[in-house]
């Protein structure tokens, strides 16, 4: 008795030692081999210093290193001879690589990340992904489960605690908590607004779609409407869908599927799962998030972390760089799913991805022509690209943040890690490209409502110590880090006490009023329309005075997902506004634009142009009053003189009339102060703004005279199109942009007339759907306008997925009681989801 006793109890104690020692020595190996991975990659990388150099000065080959030829068995002498080699090398003594084999390549691409600029130049399309030899492994379905991150985080940011960052200050409350007229739920509109959502949901057949396509495509707008479904109480509906969606495996996408749109996944399948989960508490729906984000994940595999956003992830030239053209506004998109991940689940890995990005774009701020402002279209790779003299010089062997890379018509490159975002600059042009520039709201968006989210943390400005490391590459900066090419090469990280999301948001707000907002011409003037123009931003650098000229030109056309920026600012307000005097300005902002985009919602009888381009009102004291008679004047006049991107870009078209300067006063006074990275050691740059002379046709595009029917004073070519809109995209009558920013100025205003506004709103929607939808015996089908619009998600005859998972859902908020997903415990993402917000009240109050 006793003798077993005391085995087992020793069989117990060793148990627990044994699984420690496996476990230790586990982990020894995986670091072990990682380890040896990195040091490969840096062998190959040239990173390490040659044993030998045999550098001359004479341009050409590089003599390669001993190490290269070690671990490379073909060889990687003589590189800048292979950029001129023809696509069949004849054998040579130095034996030639040639990239565009895509057995080659993909061994090659192992180590050197290929540079491309846009998912359609991609160059290994025409290759044959299922041959044999390039395919990821074997054709085991394994390989595409399983993936090995060519760039590991070795040190993981992570997510601060729940607790207020500063105990001093309260939290400020999103919702007030009186409501003009009460605040109470609006019954008979919210029952309206629930039949509509059931009778839509309905015909769209969602479940039957999803289990009769289950192996092809992931129920996406399932997915997107789930939270919708729950909020309305439709429970049973609710139970089928989730088992469908328990059904489904959300590990890897549908093998037939190629391209994944990143900020799309993000916005509505993990963010539909996450709200889901919140409502219903099912871990089931937290799992399949997870994987969801997981496999997010694998698309910030690139060198600098930040994501491939269009992401071809069952390609095995998978080590690549983020794109070069890239849209800023969904860099950030996926910021408060993945946050709120990690905070679901405690693991730092999806914030901190989150975080690299954040990051990265704050080091870039000063770097574009307006600052703050960020260019509609980025550089993500971070990559410049070295000159062939920089090359022959030898520069690239001793600096550890330039990599050997791959670029689109398949030669070796080499391309210095910026660690930002850049500017898209044409072939060695310094700022001669003109930039088209707006506010960017979802990035300002996210940068709000992370802030809430994570309790008065600043994500610009989370670690004050230097304990956590910001950069992925940073161990191997140990190994050399001297003579770096450009000059002292310092990086201004932006992550400086004074630089901080508050100041970012200011910033840019003040930047929106000075040079974006303008107030168009109307046929009715209702109130003062205020509405957002983007503009093109064109730098001259001159180098005597250290001054970049920066001109600009607006275009007075107005994307309308920036409707939704009432509610940014409105949020904003609240939290980013020191004084009581910011707080109304942002509030007065916020209102004044919600309102202008329902003006202009009405004047085009609720069906809202997508983009639409309109006259300013230079001089409101006319009343900005559209004058028909005079505008056909000046267009037969030739004063419409065309697009702003074509004026601005071609040198001598004569139209260097244009370019006279106005100077803007008020920015004179204000020099910004930046420093330019391209600028060795510290020397400022100066930014003088100013208006291109003339604007109010300027930026206005292309009419030619015969565009239009002078006799009636019509469009030749779209007879819908009223004569004070110059331009138009396809229209939409279940966009959810202006119910978005109604609902946000309800609750965060109290104010009655947004209840109002929202049963205009609603009453116009009806409207339009019974209008569109005709059907026989008075029973009519919902459905979107058709139109010829290149919208790549949306199947053109089924409802867009955001009608359930934000139009109906803002609208159906809004006549809701107001303590019904009170704005202070939930976070709506930018794809509608909710996320609820973790206070931990007891240490804090
Ligand atoms: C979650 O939902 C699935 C599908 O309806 C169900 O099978 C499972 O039991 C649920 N889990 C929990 C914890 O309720
Ligand atoms: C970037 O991509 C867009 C859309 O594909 C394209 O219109 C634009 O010309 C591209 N810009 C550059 C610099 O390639
Ligand atoms: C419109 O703007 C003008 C000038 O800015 C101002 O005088 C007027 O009061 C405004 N009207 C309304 C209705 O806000």
């Amino acid at each position: 008795m006793g003798f077993t006793k005391f085995v087992l109890a020793i069989i117990r104690k060793l148990r627990s030692v044994l699984l420690l020692c496996i476990t230790i020595s586990l982990l020894f190996y995986y670091t072990f081999e990682n380890e040896i991975d990195i040091l490969n990659s840096y062998a190959e990388n040239e990173y390490l210093p040659s044993i030998k150099k045999e550098l001359t000065d004479e341009p050409g080959p590089l003599s390669g290193s001993n190490f290269d030829s070690k671990m490379d068995p073909s060889n990687n002498h003589a590189l800048l001879e292979e950029v001129e080699a023809p696509p069949t090398p004849v054998k040579s003594k130095n034996k030639e690589i040639n990239l565009a084999d895509p057995i080659t390549l993909k061994e090659k691409n192992k180590y050197f990340p290929l540079l491309l600029s846009e998912p359609k130049n991609d160059p290994t399309l025409p290759f044959n992904l299922n041959d044999h030899s390039i395919a990821l492994n074997n054709e085991n379905d394994l390989s595409l489960l399983t993936y090995k991150e060519h760039y590991p985080v070795l040190l993981e940011n992570p997510l601060p605690a729940i607790s207020l960052r500063d105990n001093k200050i309260p939290l400020a409350s999103i919702q007030v908590n009186k409501f003009e007229d009460g605040g109470a739920l609006h019954s008979t509109i919210k029952n309206d607004i629930k039949k509509l959502f059931i009778q839509s949901w309905d015909q769209e057949n969602l479940i039957e779609l999803a289990r009769k396509n289950k192996e092809k495509r992931w129920p996406i707008k399932l997915i997107d409407s789930l939270d919708t479904l729950y909020m309305m109480d439709q429970q049973t509906q609710f139970q089928v869908a989730l088992d469908v969606i328990c059904d489904t495996d959300f590990r890897i996408p549908p093998k037939n599927v190629d391209l994944v749109h990143i900020p799309d996944l993000s916005t509505r399948v993990l963010g539909g799962l996450i709200s889901a989960y919140e409502l219903s508490q099912n871990q089931t729906l937290l799992v399949k998030a997870k994987h969801v984000a997981d496999f997010i994940l694998r698309a910030f595999d690139t060198p600098n972390r930040l994501p491939i956003l269009d992401y071809s992830w069952k390609s095995p030239f998978n080590n690549r760089f983020p794109y070069t053209n890239t849209t800023m506004e969904d860099l950030t998109k996926m910021s408060l799913e993945l946050t709120r991940l990690s905070q679901l689940t405690h693991q730092d890995k999806y914030f901190d991805a989150v975080y690299r990005v954040f990051e990265s774009i704050s080091s870039s701020v000063e770097d574009f022509h307006i600052e703050s402002l960020f260019p509609v279209r980025v550089d993500a790779s971070g990559c410049q690209l070295l000159t062939t003299k920089e090359i022959s010089s030898g520069a690239h062997q001793k600096n550890s943040k330039i990599m050997k890379s791959i670029d689109e018509s398949l030669k070796f490159i080499h391309c210095y890690q910026t660690g930002k975002i850049l500017p898209q600059r044409g072939e060695n042009q310094k700022h001669n490209v003109a930039e088209l520039t707006t506010i960017d709201q979802p990035f300002y968006d996210s940068l709000v409502k992370l802030f809430h989210q994570l309790n008065q943390h600043d994500i610009l400005n989370l670690y004050e110590t230097t304990t956590v490391p910001n950069d992925p590459n940073k161990n191997k900066d140990t190994i050399i880090e001297k003579n770096t090419l450009h000059g002292q090469n310092k990086r201004s990280t932006g992550m400086t006490t004074s630089f901080n999301s508050k100041t970012l948001f200011q910033n840019a707000i003040a930047k929106l009023q000075d040079y974006l907002i303008f107030q168009p011409l109307l046929p009715e003037i209702t109130s003062n329309v205020s509405l957002i123009s983007s503009l093109y931003a064109k730098g001259t650098f001159a180098p005597t005075t250290n001054e970049l000229d920066v001109e600009m030109l607006r275009t007075f056309s107005m994307d309308t997902k920036l409707c939704s920026l009432g509610s940014t600012l409105s949020m904003g307000s609240k939290i980013f506004a020191d004084t009581s005097v910011e707080k109304q300005s942002l509030d007065k902002l916020a209102g004044t634009l919600t309102k202008s985009c329902f003006e202009i919602y009405k004047l085009f009888n609720g069906a809202m142009p997508r983009e639409f381009s309109l006259d300013p009102c230079l001089n409101s004291e006319n009343g900005c009053q559209f004058d028909r008679e005079g505008k056909i004047d000046d267009i037969s006049k030739g004063l419409y003189k065309g697009d702003g991107d074509r004026l601005f870009n071609t040198e001598s078209s004569g139209s260097n009339d244009l370019r006279v300067k106005v100077a803007d006063d008020k920015e004179k006074k204000h020099k910004n102060k930046i420093h330019d990275s391209e600028l060795a050691g510290d020397d400022k740059m100066t930014k003088l703004y100013t208006f291109v002379k003339d604007e109010k046709y300027n930026g206005i595009t292309l009419i030619n005279s015969d565009e239009i029917d002078m006799q009636n004073g019509k469009w030749r070519n779209d007879d819908e199109q009223p004569l004070w809109v110059n331009k138009m995209r396809s229209k939409r009558i279940l966009s959810p942009e202006i119910i978005e920013s109604v609902f946000y100025r309800y609750r965060t205003t109290g104010d009655q007339e947004w209840r109002n506004m929202g049963q205009d709103i609603l009453a116009l929607i009806m409207k339009n759907v019974q209008l569109n939808g005709v059907g026989a015996k008075g029973m009519w089908k919902i459905s979107e306008l058709k139109d010829s619009s290149d919208d790549r998600f949306s199947d053109r005859r089924a409802l867009p997925s955001s009608w359930f998972s934000q139009t109906l859902k803002y609208l159906y908020l809004l006549f809701s009681d107001s303590d019904d997903f009170h704005l202070d415990d939930f976070i709506f993402t930018a794809g509608g989801h909710l996320i609820r917000r973790e206070v931990s009240v007891k240490t804090n109050l």
